[in-house]
C-alpha cells in the first residue's frame, strides 16, 4: 500500500544514494572482471607495488588503459593508491578478495557469474517477456565457470567435515568403501573431492551438460583419479543402482521435476542407502528472506534457475529460495522418511533422506 502520496525527500536521497552504490558498483565488477581475467590483480600482488607504467611493462599491456583500471579501481576499494609515491598496491584483505582462488572470501567465481549474466542480457529480457523455459546449455560459459569458481570454496570448506559426517553412517561407509551418486554434478568439484577423499569408494558424477561433464572428466583425468566416472545423464535417468549415498548439490531446484528426480534416487540407493540434498540456504517465507544475499539469490533465480527448471518436464520451478519446508515437502512426496536438516551454513541447508 501507499502509505504516502508526497515524496520524502531523506527516503527519496537514500533509495537514489543505494541504487547509485550498486550502478557503481556494477561498474566495479566488469572492472573485477578484467583484472581476472587478465591476471592484473595477481600481478600486483606479486610485484608488491606498481604504477601504471611499472605494470604495462611487466604484462606488456596499455599504459593509458592500466592508468585508468587502477584509477578506476582505487576509487572502488578494490586496490590502494599511496597518494606520496603514486603508487598503488593490493592490501591482504584487497588480495584474498580479488586473487586468492579458493579463500572462501574470493570473489571471483561469483563476479564471473553476474558477468555471464549481463552478457546475455537479450537473452534474459525475451526469456522473462514470453515466459518460456531457458536450458542450462544457453547460458554463456562464464555461468558454469563462475558457478564452479563460487560455489566450490565452500564444498572444500563444508563437504567433507562437516556434511558428509552429518549424514548417518555416511563417512564410514565412505572410507571403507562406498557407491556414491552425485547427481547434477556440473563441472565436477563435489564429486572430485570426495573422490579424492574416499580413495576406496567409487564417485560417480551425473549431468545432463556435456560442456559441464567434458569439463569434470578432464580434470579428473589431470588429478589422475582411478575412483571415478562421469556420465552425461538426466538426473531421472541414472543408470546405476545399489548407491550407498546420492547426493545433489545447489542443482535439485533447476530441476524440472524434483520430486521425480527424488524418488528416481529411492529407487537407486540400496536398503540403507542415504540421500543428501544441499541447496542454498534460505528461511520459508519472502518476509524473512529480504536479505542482500536472497536478493542476489532471487536475481538468479529469475534469470537462471527458474527458468532451467521450466525448460524442463513438468516445470516446477522451485527457485533458489524454496526454504526448508517446501524441500523437506519434496523429499517427503518422493517417498522418503525421516527427512531432517543434517547440518546448515550461511548459503547452504543440508538434508538428510533415509530410504
Ligand atoms: C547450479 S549448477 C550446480 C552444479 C554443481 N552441483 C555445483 O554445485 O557446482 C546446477 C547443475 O544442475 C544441472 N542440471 C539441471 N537440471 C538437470 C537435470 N534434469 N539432470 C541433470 N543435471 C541437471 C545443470 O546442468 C548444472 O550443472
Amino acid at each position: 500500500m501507499n502509505e504516502a502520496q508526497e515524496i520524502n525527500h531523506d527516503k527519496l536521497m537514500e533509495l537514489f544514494g543505494n541504487v547509485f552504490s550498486h550502478i557503481s558498483g556494477a561498474v566495479g565488477l566488469l572492472m573485477s572482471y578484467l583484472g581476472d581475467q587478465t591476471g592484473l590483480y595477481s600481478k600486483i600482488e606479486e610485484m608488491g607495488s606498481c604504477t601504471a607504467q611499472s605494470l604495462a611493462d611487466a604484462t606488456d599491456m596499455d599504459e593509458r588503459y592500466l592508468q585508468e583500471w587502477l584509477s578506476a579501481n582505487a576509487a572502488h576499494g578494490y586496490i590502494t593508491f599511496e597518494a606520496e609515491t603514486e603508487e598503488f598496491y593490493l592490501s591482504p584483505e584487497q588480495a584474498v578478495v580479488f586473487c586468492r582462488e579458493g579463500e572462501p572470501q574470493c570473489l571471483q567465481g561469483l563476479i564471473q557469474g553476474v558477468i555471464g549474466q549481463m552478457a546475455t542480457q537479450d537473452v534474459a529480457l525475451e526469456v522473462f517477456k514470453t515466459g518460456r523455459g531457458r536450458p542450462w546449455s544457453e547460458h554463456h560459459m562464464c555461468c558454469f565457470c563462475g558457478t564452479d569458481r563460487f560455489f566450490r570454496p565452500a564444498y572444500v570448506s563444508h563437504l567433507v567435515e562437516e556434511w558428509i559426517p552429518s549424514i548417518t553412517g555416511a563417512k564410514e561407509k565412505l572410507t571403507s568403501g562406498g557407491k556414491v551418486a552425485d547427481i547434477g554434478c556440473g563441472l565436477g568439484s563435489t564429486t572430485i573431492l570426495m573422490a579424492e577423499t574416499y580413495p576406496n569408494s567409487h564417485i560417480y558424477g551425473y549431468d545432463f551438460h556435456d560442456e559441464s561433464i567434458k569439463e569434470a572428466q578432464k580434470r579428473a583425468s589431470e588429478k589422475g583419479l582411478t575412483n571415478i566416472t562421469f556420465e552425461v545423464r538426466d538426473a531421472k535417468d541414472i543408470p546405476n543402482e545399489g548407491f550407498d549415498l546420492a547426493c545433489i548439490f545447489d542443482a535439485l531446484h533447476d530441476m524440472g521435476d524434483p520430486v521425480g528426480v527424488a524418488s528416481g534416487i529411492k529407487s537407486i540407493l540400496n536398503d540403507e542407502g542415504k540421500f543428501m540434498l544441499v541447496e542454498p540456504f534460505a528461511e520459508d517465507e519472502l518476509k524473512d528472506n529480504l536479505t542482500p544475499a536472497s536478493a542476489m539469490m532471487y536475481g538468479f533465480s529469475t534469470i537462471v534457475c527458474v527458468p532451467t527448471s521450466r525448460a524442463q518436464e513438468v516445470g516446477l520451478c522451485l527457485g533458489a529460495q524454496a526454504g526448508p519446508k517446501r524441500l523437506i515437502k519434496v523429499l517427503e512426496d518422493a517417498g522418503f522418511e525421516g527427512v531432517r536438516i543434517s547440518d546448515s551454513t550461511t548459503n547452504n541447508l543440508v538434508f538428510e533422506a533415509a530410504k
